[in-house]
């Protein structure tokens, strides 16, 4: 399964699918056999990068609609 990335309105980044997570290092975060996991987006969770559900605790808000972004620039 390709992986899905899905912004939640008001919460976290959810990735589900097939995919692997590493941290700037490169060491690779142990999922427990999970295949979807959400990724905070308020930075208020204990457990960053995963969300812990504090975003709904904080009130946290922000409202993302799908949009396209401008042409890439060419790489030199
Ligand atoms: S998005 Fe859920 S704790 Fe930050």
């Amino acid at each position: 399964m390709p992986t899905k990335v899905t912004i939640f309105n008001n919460g976290p980044i959810r990735l589900e699918g097939d995919f692997t997570m590493q941290d700037a290092a490169g060491n690779v975060y142990g999922l427990g056999g999970r295949t979807a996991i959400g990724l905070c987006r308020c930075g208020l969770s204990s457990k960053k990068p995963f969300c812990d559900g504090q975003h709904g605790k904080a009130g946290f808000e922000s409202l993302c609609e799908a949009h396209d972004l401008p042409e890439a620039k060419p790489k030199v």
